[in-house]
């Protein structure tokens, strides 16, 4: 397609836009299958005529003047000018190495809240067809705080950090996400039976905000309850709240109820900004090979669009991954198919322009 065909969209109709319109989005391809499935959604984009344009960083680490690693300042620099930014995955070192430069990303912009909804795919089965969670997870302390030393030898100590303003930010997020996005409980999940202090701050700042958000229904469980609960009966919750580490482990339990990494979107929301990104792996063993599936990545895009208040472009392309999906036609791999990455991508593409 034509670059003028892809920056002046439709004349008429709710996609009408001037050039002035587009926005520059950062993009970060990532490793292992990254690229691909950035590919991928640039294609779906450029075919749903969505107005912005990509701006492409490499993040790889590079040493700093301290001699740690860190992210490369033209990349801080875009997402910095564009406040927004798709991220495909990043390998992160286990045990050594450098910080995880997924980590440095939510640091680095302060993108206090993770946002992971997971809600069941109409065609790709699973033990449930009623998932329809969200969770909400506080991302730049707790356990992720990465406050770690030796004490004597043998004796290692890791902060957990719960700090009432990062508390608060994300509880208060929670709240105002139920409420814009017609949800009607919140769920604080925590141990504040255990960790009394940090997970009770936390507690705490949840209750708080919920005494602003009357209409909202708001309950507090225990982490071990809700994973109990989760996986006899998902319908039992709304959207979650929770500390980091919690978030991490609970948002993959919900991804795997619906299907997996490959098929859930993420966000991380900052007060000035925000990334959205695929969380599953690298998959270097299937790398380069076009069988990567990039439904996650798409996913997350999507969201970006909602967030970007393009919801039309939104519909349009999740409406399109979905009815292939459901098709099951050409289908990657890991869903059971045969289907390549660009077969699934074109797949999508023909969607869009048949609507
Ligand atoms: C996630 C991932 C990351 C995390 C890893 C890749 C550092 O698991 O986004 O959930 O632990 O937060
Ligand atoms: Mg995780």
């Amino acid at each position: 397609m034509s670059l003028l065909k892809r920056l002046l969209p439709a004349a008429a109709g709710p996609c009408r836009r001037n050039m002035s319109d587009i926005r520059t989005v950062t993009l970060i391809p990532g490793d292992g299958i990254g690229p691909e499935i950035a590919v991928a959604v640039q294609k779906i984009f450029a075919a749903a005529e969505v107005p912005i344009a990509w701006e492409p960083v490499d993040v790889a680490p590079i040493r700093n003047a301290d001699g740690t690693m860190g992210i490369p300042q033209a990349a801080i620099d875009s997402v910095n000018r564009n406040k927004i930014g798709l991220k495909s995955p990043l390998m992160t070192p286990i045990g050594k190495g450098f910080r995880s430069l997924n980590l440095q990303l939510r640091k680095e912009f302060n993108l206090y809240a993770n946002v992971r909804p997971c809600k069941s795919i109409e065609g790709f089965k699973t033990l449930y067809d009623d998932v329809d969670v969200v969770t909400i997870r506080e991302n730049t302390e707790g356990e992720y705080s990465g406050i770690e030393h030796e004490i004597v030898d043998g004796v290692v100590q890791s902060i957990k950090l719960i700090t009432e303003n990062a508390s608060r930010r994300v509880a208060e997020y929670a709240f105002e996400y139920a409420k814009n996005n017609g949800r009607s409980k919140v769920t604080a999940v925590h141990k504040a039976n255990i960790m009394r202090m940090s997970d009770g701050l936390f507690l705490r700042c949840c209750r708080e905000a919920a005494e602003k958000y009357p209409e909202i229904r708001f309950e507090e469980k225990y982490l071990d309850t809700v994973c109990l609960n989760m996986v006899q009966d998902p319908s039992m919750y709304d959207v979650l709240v929770m500390p980091n580490l919690y978030g991490d482990i609970l948002s993959d339990l919900c991804a795997g109820l619906i299907g997996g990494l490959g098929l859930t979107p993420s966000g991380n929301i900052g007060t000035d900004g925000a990334i959205f990104e695929a969380v599953h792996g690298t998959a270097p063993d299937i790398a380069g090979q076009d069988k990567a599936n990039p439904t996650a990545l798409l996913l997350s895009s999507v969201m970006m669009l909602r967030y970007m208040q393009l919801p039309e472009y939104a519909n349009k392309i999740e409406a399109a991954a979905f009815q292939v999906i459901k098709e099951g036609k050409v289908i990657t791999g890991d869903l059971g198919g045969r289907g390549k990455c660009s077969e699934f991508t074109d797949e999508i593409i023909k969607k869009i322009e048949s609507m």
